[in-house]
């Protein structure tokens, strides 16, 4: 169907020549002898303006209703009362498909709990126009920061037989009927697809180690699955995951590449979404855009795990779960600790050894591990990063004291025999990410289809 799209209609390229263009009605008014229609195809935020002479186009009562997808033809004139603006004359309508009065966004605005409930439409609003655009354009960003800098994308598999984060919150994969009659979980497995236990990867993490053990810099960017039983307003079972992995790097090398790749996001989003900036600083949160430009027009702040338990405890604040060094923190620390104490995103470093992951480079404290987390306000962690253990020894050491099966994690094993090099890399959450840049408060709305604990449409 030749068209063009609303997005050059707007740019002004087209004015006094005959277009056609297709899309969704998005509002519609009626008067005397004109009527008035918007239309949206997606390619923009903004709305094109249709106007219907009711003197030459009678029957229009079709065209009027909300959702129903017409093909229009007609003429490209300046808008009466927008100067800088361009709407069509219509001289031909003709409808692709009605929709009925019972289409649910006939109201301006809906509450996003609402919405959650029409996944097949919500896509329709302009919250998800604007949310999908940007998750758009940071995604071929992200591509595009490390394809300039020559780290090779790599594809991680997404079924694996070992848990990178040691956690135990893997989807199991499995092609074993429901009445199988195994009598021990060995016999079970090993009569399974694979021979062995396989599962969803939770991160990409230990193949992309691989990678960069002979290519240097990779990057891997695909969706990682948890399922942690965690209902929050940040967590989903399927999520998309950014991890960068860099031979030769140490901490202080590979805090310097996140902080660059997040203000590269950032800056790539104020230029390129400036429409759906100003749309998400009216509707998600007030000084979004000057916060987004203060962030990347200053430093990030870098704060040790045991500088911010002692700033938490010295804060006075009452929360929920009480600070002790040792601890887990917990989104209410972290927003604390970004929000309050450092008013800006925050490389936390050097956490106890007994809560990170065994793949983490210990600190000759003994005590603590080079791993960084990036806290950001209002969403708290959205990157997990580390330097990994470059020796044999002590990574060995490290998987005993979890008790992990070594034979799951042989090649990984083998990264450290064979001209090990130290190495870092990080993970960032695509959907946090997003969040953060426009405001939007619950990770449901930051992704088509979330997947989250008890839910799945
Ligand atoms: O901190 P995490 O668990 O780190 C790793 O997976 C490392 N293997 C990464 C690496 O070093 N290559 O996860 C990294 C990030 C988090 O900071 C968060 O942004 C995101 O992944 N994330 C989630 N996002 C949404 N829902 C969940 N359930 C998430 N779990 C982690």
């Amino acid at each position: 169907m030749k068209h063009i799209d609303i997005i050059e209609i707007l740019k002004g390229n087209y004015t006094d020549q005959k277009v056609t263009v297709c899309g969704w009605v998005r509002t519609s008014r009626d008067s005397k002898n004109m009527a008035f229609l918007e239309l949206n195809d997606g390619t923009t935020l903004k709305h094109l303006q249709i106007v219907i002479d009711k003197a030459v186009m009678t029957d229009i009562a079709e065209f009027m209703k909300l959702g129903t997808s017409l093909k229009v033809e007609g003429t490209v004139v300046k808008s009466v009362v927008a100067e800088d603006s361009v709407e069509i004359n219509a001289e031909a309508i003709t409808v692709l498909g009605v929709c009925p009065p019972e289409y649910p966004l006939q109201k301006k605005r809906h509450t996003l709990e609402y919405l959650r409930t029409i996944p097949a439409l919500r896509v329709r609003t302009n919250t998800f126009n604007a949310v999908l655009r940007v998750r758009s354009v940071i995604s071929a960003c992200i591509h595009e920061f490390f394809q300039e800098r020559y780290y090779t994308y790599i594809h991680t598999p997404l079924i694996t037989g070992s848990d990178c984060e040691g956690a135990g919150e893997m989807f199991k994969v499995t092609t074993l009927p429901f009445d199988h009659g195994f009598k021990t979980e060995e016999e079970y497995d090993a009569a399974d697809f694979f021979g062995r236990r396989a599962a969803l990867s939770v991160s990409g993490q230990l193949e992309g180690e691989v990678a960069a053990m002979a290519l240097g810099k990779i990057y891997t960017f695909g969706p990682s699955f948890r399922a942690e039983k965690s209902n929050t307003p940040r967590h989903v079972a399927e999520f998309w995951h950014v991890e960068p992995e860099v031979a030769f790097a140490e901490l202080d090398d590979i805090i310097e590449i996140a902080e660059d790749l997040i203000k590269h996001i950032i800056n790539t989003v104020l230029e390129k979404c400036p429409e759906e900036l100003k749309f998400f600083n009216a509707h998600f949160e007030k000084g979004l855009i000057e916060k987004l430009e203060s962030v990347v027009a200053n430093d990030f702040a870098v704060m040790t795990y045991t500088e911010a338990i002692d700033a938490l405890k010295a804060s006075g604040k009452e929360f929920q779960y009480p600070v002790e060094w040792g601890c887990d923190l917990m989104t209410e620390h972290e927003r604390y600790i970004a929000e309050e104490i450092c008013k800006r995103p925050v490389f936390l470093t050097n956490y106890p050894k007994e809560i990170k992951s065994f793949y983490m480079k210990q600190n000759a404290d003994g005590k603590t591990v080079a791993a960084t987390d990036l806290l950001v306000p209002t969403v708290g962690e959205i990157i997990g990063c580390s330097e990994r253990e470059a020796d044999l020894d002590k990574l060995i050491e490290a998987m005993n004291i979890r008790g992990m099966n070594l034979d799951d994690y042989t090649d990984y094993i083998s990264l450290r025999k064979f001209g090990s090099v130290p190495h870092s890399g990080f993970g960032l959450g695509l959907e946090r990410i997003i969040m953060y840049v426009t405001g939007v408060q619950n990770i449901r709305d930051v992704i088509l289809y979330p997947r989250t604990v008890g839910t799945i449409s």
